[in-house]
């Protein structure tokens, strides 16, 4: 299965793209976490990212695409992925659509979380605490939600237009959420063809 995750910030992307990845055994690929990754190591892409991510700007478009094209060409995402945090952009979803119909691909389904701002916020500042993620600061905090609203929120009419649209609460505990997930994925046209 080739899914994408979409939400806003702090909707839980990231802790059910892990769980999800083990339930179908495909990779779970987060933008955000190889990003944060080259900021640690201090690598070119880390330097290019780590100012326009610590104000909760997105990284410029051509720079996240031809990241994913070359990590969905590796071997272990033959069979299937999940993207967590990309597409972000309408520009994003055109391309990926083209790189996958390039390789005779589909996406199989969107999932998208809708959680009510306040938890957002709640769940950010309550990770800012635990793991101090240099993001998740109350101006940053904003300006993500804003972004996401701007420039990420259309494509749930993008999807939902393309009949991939899987509409998840995110409100709960994580294997409620869990849960609804898997539902969700079994109603969507497309999710049982094939791998
Ligand atoms: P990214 O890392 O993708 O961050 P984000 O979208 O802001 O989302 P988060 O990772 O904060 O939230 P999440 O939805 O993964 O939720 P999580 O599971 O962590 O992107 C960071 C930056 O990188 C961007 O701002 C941009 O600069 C750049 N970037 C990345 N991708 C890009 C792209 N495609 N194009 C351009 N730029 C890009 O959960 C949040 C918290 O809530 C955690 O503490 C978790 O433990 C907790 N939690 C999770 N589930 C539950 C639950 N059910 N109940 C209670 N708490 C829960
Ligand atoms: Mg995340």
């Amino acid at each position: 299965m080739r899914v994408v995750f979409l939400g806003p910030p702090g909707s839980g992307k990231g802790t059910q793209a892990g769980l999800l990845a083990e339930r179908l055994g495909v990779p779970a690929i987060s933008t955000g976490d190889i990003l944060r990754a080259a900021v640690r190591e201090k690598t070119p892409l880390g330097r290019e990212a780590q100012a326009v991510m610590d104000r909760g700007e997105l990284v410029s478009d051509d720079l996240i695409v031809s990241l994913i094209r070359e990590r969905i060409a590796r071997p272990d995402a033959r069979k299937g992925f999940i993207l967590d945090g990309f597409p972000r952009t309408i520009a994003q979803a055109e391309a990926l659509d083209k790189m996958l119909s390039g390789n005779g691909d589909a996406l199989s389904a969107v999932v998208n979380f809708s959680v009510p701002e306040h938890v957002l916020v709640d769940r950010m500042l309550g990770r800012a605490s635990a793991e101090g993620r240099s993001d998740d600061r109350p101006d940053a905090i904003a300006e993500r939600l804003r972004v996401y609203r701007e420039k990420t929120e259309p494509l749930v009419d993008f999807y939902r237009q393309r009949d991939l649209l899987a509409d998840v609460n995110g409100v709960g505990s994580v294997e409620e959420v869990g849960g609804r997930i898997d539902g969700a994925l079994m109603s969507v046209r497309g999710a049982g063809e094939g791998s």
